[in-house]
């Protein structure tokens, strides 16, 4: 998807610059041409033989090498790509693109750039915590510097948090994704998630543990693809995705409505925790306490936007994704569920409260097709969405 693409990586000086070897293959199976620079930290870490090796080209390593100014101006060297890259971004260089720096070879070509840079950072967990470097990430994000990742994991350090490089296949994403060359480009995805919220009387109203995590981890990895994704939402713990379009809903017939105006899309992803019932007859006024005793609730089904879409006998989106939220017999039910609603997948999960998955970071789902069954290992909602979102391609593609 990247062929005849040139992209200039800036290798920074972390543990994680090995990583950064295995995207330059990536980068060139794809197609893409790789201008490598090493900063002086990451010759450290990585020589710059087995860069040039991988990438097939000359490593550029001294902003004062004569021989370089000759062949090719650091200002030309900036400008010669379609996309700059610089992974692992450490926080050294982070402080020195937000203030301006430019007192070598890599931070000179970020200053002299005019191509759109996209920085992978990779640093100890508090060093990405600490308040100079959140500083500097807004600063970078609001001066238009894309950011993939960085993940939360185990560290080379022992830690344990946010701050590890993303991974090569992610950053390839990322990259396709800034130049609009995802394998989703040209699709349109509809995604629901969070929970919805029904109206009891003005103030109070009925909800459920969503905290729309996983629904918008799926935005992201599908717009990550080039996809262009539109985003219906319940009141969700967690902001939506960056570039996506948002469409922020509160009840499951807000939703409905807003899936149906979102129509048509090519495939449509239903994560949202969608309330089976509203109060029927929800009061415009606050209810008083009263001597007549407890009020009486009663309910009316909600419309079930999921069976209603994968219905549809005209304008039906080629793929139809659900979600079912189990807390016992999963696989049992969740087929079942499938067949009932009529939709392509079904997105499997066990939410008992002993697997910590509801309102959590991590989920085990098993992914159900017209095929069977697949189980997928435990790992963490951005990776769930991205093998969901890869999946998604796949099938759109064939
Ligand atoms: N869903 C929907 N509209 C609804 C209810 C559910 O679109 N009114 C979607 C959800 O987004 C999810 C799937 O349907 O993708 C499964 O929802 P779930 O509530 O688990 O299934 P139900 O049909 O409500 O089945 P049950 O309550 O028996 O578990």
């Amino acid at each position: 998807m990247l062929a005849s693409r040139r992209i200039l990586l800036i290798i920074g000086g972390g543990i994680a610059a090995y990583k950064s070897l295995d995207l330059i293959r990536r980068l060139r199976e794809r197609g893409a041409a790789v201008t490598p620079v090493l900063t002086r930290a990451a010759e450290e870490f990585v020589t710059p033989l087995s860069v040039s090796a991988l990438a097939g080209e000359k490593v550029y390593r001294e902003l004062f090498d004569l021989t370089d100014e000759a062949e090719m101006g650091h200002i030309q060297l900036s400008r010669s790509a379609d996309l700059v890259v610089v992974a692992p971004v450490t926080a050294d260089l982070m402080g020195k693109m937000t203030a301006g720096l430019a007192n070598d070879l890599a931070s000179t070509l970020l200053m002299a750039t005019d191509t759109p840079v996209l920085i992978a950072p990779a640093m100890n967990v508090r060093m990405w915590q600490h308040p100079a470097t959140q500083r500097n990430r807004a600063q970078l994000a609001a001066d238009g510097i894309r950011f993939v990742g960085p993940n939360e994991g185990d560290m080379a350090c022992g830690e344990f948090g946010p701050g590890r490089m993303s991974e090569p296949l992610e950053i390839v994403a990322a990259i396709e994704a800034a130049l609009g060359d995802g394998p989703l480009k040209g699709k349109r995805v509809l995604v629901t998630s969070g929970p919805t919220h029904e109206p009891i009387d003005p103030v109070r109203y009925i909800a459920n543990r969503s905290s729309g995590a996983q629904g918008t981890a799926v935005a992201r990895a599908l717009a990550a693809l080039g996809a262009e994704v539109v985003f219906v939402t319940g009141p969700a713990d967690v902001p939506p995705p960056e570039g996506v379009e948002v469409v922020r809903v509160q009840s499951a017939r807000e939703m409905d409505a807003a899936v149906d105006a979102a129509l048509p899309v090519d495939a449509g992803v239903f994560a949202a925790a969608v309330a089976d019932w509203r109060v029927a007859s929800a009061s415009d006024r606050k209810l008083k306490k009263s001597r007549d005793g407890l009020p009486v609730l009663e309910f009316a089904e909600n419309p079930d936007i999921l069976k209603r879409v994968s219905q549809m006998e005209q304008g039906r989106p080629a793929l139809v994704v659900g979600f079912a939220a189990e807390t016992n017999d999963v696989l049992e039910n969740a087929t079942a569920k499938r067949l009932r609603k009529g939709c392509d997948w079904i997105v499997a999960n066990d939410v008992s409260p002993a697997t910590g998955i509801m309102g959590g970071r991590e989920n085990a789902v098993t992914l159900i097709t017209g095929e069977g069954a697949e189980e997928w290992p435990r790992m963490g909602k951005d990776a769930v969405a991205d093998r969901l979102a890869r999946r998604i391609a796949e099938t759109l593609a064939g």
